[in-house]
């Protein structure tokens, strides 16, 4: 058994990796930290971990493994001197996502904490990274919103089959944000209404750019316009993708559809946590899971690629993604702790 840790249980993203530790074959959770919680039973600061028997602390201890899941700034700091003492650490905050110390200030608003441990992060995305992950000492779990599109995206990408001219609409339920308060999140005002946001530049474009740029066979930054939008429901991401085709990369006219669906096939046959699914699918197949679940078609008359996705947030998009990257860099199998279905309905 290995003993973890999760630095900053408090939020969505920390409980719910509490939840899915607990079913962890092979880890123990062994300190879960806490700012305001400290000092009280995690089933006491979430009555839905009640089989966990934890007391939150302030700081981490007796740990071989961390997660932290603190926001972004407070998390480089908090994980900068373990990483230097050789702990193992997946940080699910953006801190070390994005490989250049001043495009991360340009975005995050603030000086990167520490900048000398970039070129020793891996971007945790196993589907696209698997060998450098199961490498790395520190691994950067990838945003929610660039999970879903990365893995929309990507196999089009890398088969050139697609201009680098790319549309992607994503739509998110409100734990996307956080537990912090703010009035557009409230009932009121989220209930029965959709509302696009953060249309000046949204701060997951450039991983998602600094993703598709290593993806695509002439390594030019590819042209990416990503617009989220809040929904109202409590977890998952359904995105969709646009491409305009490139000359000769597929058949014309319908065969381009089977074409598509045959490369993306190809693309993930064995990737244990991507689904090519045989109908455009929903945020709810995969609630509480790990899964992507990805439907390729193509727009014959405007000859574009169209790529649906959907992952829950909080799994997929954070604690789950982080559980697959623990096991690849211990040596576990990639799905243990992560198999199970999703809640329904
Ligand atoms: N939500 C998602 O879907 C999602 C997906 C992928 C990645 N992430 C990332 O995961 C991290 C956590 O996100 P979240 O959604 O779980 O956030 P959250 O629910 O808003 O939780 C934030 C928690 O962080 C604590 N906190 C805030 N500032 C702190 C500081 N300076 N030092 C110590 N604790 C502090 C607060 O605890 P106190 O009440 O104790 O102050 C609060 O409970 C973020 O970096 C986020 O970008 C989130």
């Amino acid at each position: 058994m290995v003993k973890v840790g999760i630095i900053n249980v408090t939020g969505y993203a920390g409980a719910e990796l509490a939840r899915l530790l607990y079913l962890h074959p092979e880890a123990q959770m062994a300190c879960v930290t806490g700012r305001s919680a400290a000092g009280k039973a995690l089933s006491q600061v979430f009555p839905h971990l009640w089989p966990v028997d934890m007391t939150v602390v302030e700081e981490l201890d007796g740990v071989d493994f961390a997660f932290s899941a603190l926001p972004h700034a407070a998390s480089a700091e908090a994980v900068a001197p373990l990483v230097r003492r050789g702990l193992p650490v997946v940080d699910i905050s953006a801190d070390f996502r994005l490989t250049d110390a001043t495009e991360y200030q340009r975005w995050y608003g603030v000086e990167h904490p520490a900048p000398d441990l970039l070129p020793q992060a891996v971007y945790g995305l196993p589907e696209l990274h698997r060998a450098a992950v199961r490498e790395a000492r520190l691994v950067a779990n990838p945003g929610c919103y660039p999970t879903g599109a990365l893995l929309a995206l990507a196999p089009a990408a890398r088969a050139g089959i697609i201009e680098p001219d790319v549309i992607i609409d994503a739509k998110s339920g409100v734990s996307g944000a956080g537990r912090s308060l703010g009035l557009v999140y409230h009932y009121a005002e989220a209930n029965e209404s959709v509302s696009a946001y953060a249309l000046g530049g949204h701060r997951h474009l450039p991983e998602i750019v600094q993703e598709l740029t290593r993806l695509w066979p002439d390594s030019a930054p590819p042209r990416v316009t990503f617009q989220p939008h809040l929904i109202p429901m409590t977890r998952g991401i359904l995105t969709t993708c646009y491409a305009p085709l490139a000359d000769g990369g597929l058949p014309a006219g319908e065969g381009a559809k089977a074409a598509v669906r045959e490369l993306y096939e190809e693309a993930y046959r064995g990737e244990p946590f991507v689904r090519v699914a045989p109908e455009p699918p929903q945020t709810k197949h995969t609630w509480g899971n790990n899964l992507c679940l990805v439907y390729p078609t193509v727009d014959v008359r405007a000859g574009r690629l169209v790529v649906v996705s959907c992952i829950d947030n909080l799994v997929k998009g954070a604690a789950g993604q982080a559980i697959q990257n623990m096991n690849l860099m211990l040596g576990f199998p990639e799905t243990t702790g992560l198999d199970q279905p999703a809640v329904y309905p």
